[in-house]
Parts: C-alpha cells; sequence; structure tokens
C-alpha cells in the first residue's frame, strides 16, 4: 500500500514539476518557435521522430492490450496450457524489416540535415555575408570577414540572408546556439574551425548561449542575434564602418571617462575596427541590450561590472578593482554613450 502511495506522489510531483517547468522560458530562445532556416529544419527532424514514437507506441500498446485481454488466464482453465509454439519466420520478418524502414525514415532526413546545417558553399558567391565567430571565457567575438567590421556580444545579420559563419575558440571548447534560428555549433580552439549558417526568417532580438561547459561562467556567456531588414543591415555596417574611436564624448565627465578607459582598459578593449583583443570590443556599446551578456544596460550594473567583474561573472579575465568606483562611474558615463547607429534591437521589428 505505501509502495503505491509512494510512487503516486512521484507522480503528483514529476506531474506539478513538468507543469511549472513549462511556464519557464522566453520566446525568442526556444527551439520549438522556429524562426529560422537551421531551427526549422531542426524541428522538422523533431516532428518526424516523434511520429515514428508514437507510431511504434501506439502499435506497441494496441497489441500489448490486445493480448493481455485475449489471452489472460480464465476461470475453470487454471492448468491449461497452450499450444507452444516456437519460432515464426514471417513474423520475425516483419519485425525486423519494419524497425529498419523506420530508421531509414528517420536516418535519411537526420543526415541530410547534418549536411545542409554545415553546408557553406554559398560563401564564397558575391555579396555573401561571412562573420568569424570567436568564443571566448565568457564572451562572444564577431569579426565581418571582408567588411572590418568587429563587434562583441550582439551579431547584427539582415532577415532572410543566409548568413555564413567560421567558428573558432581563443581558450576551450565553447559552443554556439541560437535556438530560434540555428542548431549549435562547437568553437573549437586551434586550427580546427567548425562552419555554420544562419539565417533569420523574421526581425528581432534572439538569444543565445553557450551549449558548451567551458568553466564557471558558462552558464552566464549570453549572446544575442539581432536580426533587421536589409536596408537597415545596409545602414548598420555603414555606421559601423565609420566608427571613429577617438571621438570626443561631449560631457566633461563621460571626457574624463574615455581618458580613464584609455589608460586602464584599451590593452584588452577596443572600439571601432581592430581585430579581436583579450576583451570585448566596446563598439556601439550603448545599444547593447545588456551588459556582459547578463545585466540590464544601466549606469549602475556597468559600475558593479566594471569594479567587480568577478563576483557577476567568476573566472572571467578581467581584473576586479582596477579602478575605483568613482572612475567606474566616469568610464560608465562614457561607454554608455558609444552610441555609433541608430540600428539597434529596438529598431528591429519585434516578433
Ligand atoms: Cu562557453 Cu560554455
Amino acid at each position: 500500500m505505501k509502495g503505491w502511495m509512494g510512487k503516486f506522489r512521484m507522480l503528483f510531483l514529476f506531474g506539478a514539476l513538468s507543469l511549472i517547468l513549462s511556464g519557464c522560458g522566453v520566446d525568442n530562445i526556444s527551439a520549438l518557435k522556429p524562426e529560422g532556416y537551421g531551427s526549422e529544419l531542426l524541428f522538422d527532424l523533431m516532428l518526424i521522430s516523434i511520429a515514428i514514437m508514437l507510431f511504434v507506441f501506439v502499435i506497441v500498446m494496441a497489441i500489448y492490450t490486445f493480448v493481455i485481454i485475449r489471452y489472460r488466464q480464465k476461470k475453470g482453465q487454471e492448468d491449461y496450457i497452450p499450444k507452444q509454439t516456437e519460432g515464426n519466420k514471417a513474423l520475425e520478418i516483419i519485425w525486423t524489416v519494419i524497425p529498419i524502414i523506420l530508421l531509414l525514415v528517420l536516418a535519411v532526413p537526420t543526415v541530410q540535415a547534418t549536411f545542409d546545417l554545415a553546408d557553406n558553399s554559398g560563401s564564397e558567391e558575391e555579396g555573401a555575408i561571412n562573420i568569424e565567430v570567436t568564443g571566448n571565457q565568457y564572451w562572444w567575438h564577431f569579426n565581418y570577414k571582408g567588411q572590418e567590421i568587429s563587434t562583441s556580444q550582439d551579431l547584427y545579420i539582415p532577415k532572410d540572408k543566409r548568413v555564413h559563419l567560421t567558428m573558432k575558440s581563443t581558450d576551450v571548447i565553447h559552443s554556439f546556439w541560437v535556438p530560434s534560428i540555428a542548431g549549435k555549433m562547437d568553437t573549437n580552439p586551434g586550427d580546427n574551425q567548425n562552419t555554420m549558417s544562419l539565417e533569420a526568417y523574421e526581425e528581432g532580438e534572439y538569444l543565445g548561449q553557450c551549449a558548451e561547459l567551458c568553466g564557471p561562467s558558462h552558464s552566464l556567456m549570453d549572446f544575442r542575434v539581432i536580426a533587421v531588414s536589409q536596408e537597415e543591415f545596409d545602414q548598420w555596417v555603414e555606421d559601423m564602418k565609420n566608427v571613429d574611436p577617438e571621438a570626443q564624448p561631449e560631457s566633461d565627465v563621460a571626457r574624463e571617462g574615455q581618458e580613464l578607459f584609455n589608460n586602464n582598459c584599451m590593452s584588452c578593449h577596443a572600439i571601432g575596427s581592430a581585430p579581436a583583443g583579450v576583451g570585448p570590443n566596446m563598439t556601439n556599446f550603448a545599444n547593447r541590450s545588456k551588459i556582459a551578456g547578463i545585466l540590464d544596460p544601466t549606469k549602475e550594473n556597468l559600475v558593479d561590472w566594471i569594479v567587480h567583474p568577478d563576483e557577476i561573472k567568476p573566472g572571467n579575465q578581467m581584473p576586479s578593482n582596477l579602478v575605483n568606483e568613482d572612475e567606474a562611474e566616469k568610464i560608465a558615463e562614457y561607454l554608455l554613450q558609444l552610441d555609433h547607429t541608430d540600428v539597434t534591437p529596438e529598431s528591429a521589428e519585434q516578433n
């Protein structure tokens, strides 16, 4: 009796838990709401495998139910032993052939999709957008090849266009994953570069996450893909190419912040088209939807981050207490006015 209660308690617990957990999550990081080429391919594969599993489940359950009802022990026949059968060629062939067919139905589209997802053949075409993605503990760098655009954390792409990515890492293996629009791909240290293509069908901001355990702040290694219209993207490219890294801010405080930033932070960070440094590129920082990938973009959070990065993202490379709170305020003032373009996540039509 107690055992039964125990089982029901677990059932209740799991039932409640799955109900609660199904309320978690946000729309723009769901593989179940595909908004792009890669995620659509993967979603279709999920549907095929679920259909096959359901098919097998229903048939097995139907046979099972039929057999336990039809062949159960009947009253007055307790000692009756039915005819014993061993081997049945026809049946054995059937239950060997059916799984083979089902596996083929599953395998062919899976292998096809695997190759399609890694297909980068369009990267050589004229007008193709090629982006080098670099994973770092714990941030992402994006280098637009041939455009001299370097940026971190926010990856801008035009919608309805296949974008080609080559992936690498400066330290350990990370994995680039934007569930709503793409599959995931490892970024490897060394010369073993993976490739992947990306396409968003709708404008919007899609959340990305590192999907390979890469250190204490792995779960905080967030980034964003921002899909905008082709016109907005062209504008963004134009704006990003014309960034003047030395532009003087208007306010005195921000100018002081600029000097502090140049003296303390520039050895790792960069503004403008400079290649990836030890730290993220700060171009267009004022338009990032998050600070360090995870904090809301308020001045208070930014100051906190500048002074105590290790408390927010343990194990990251940025030194703590490099500047004091006063100096951090000024640096924050400077960074929050690095508004290099009108094309922002908010300007992209949200879905
Ligand atoms: Cu990078 Cu996990």
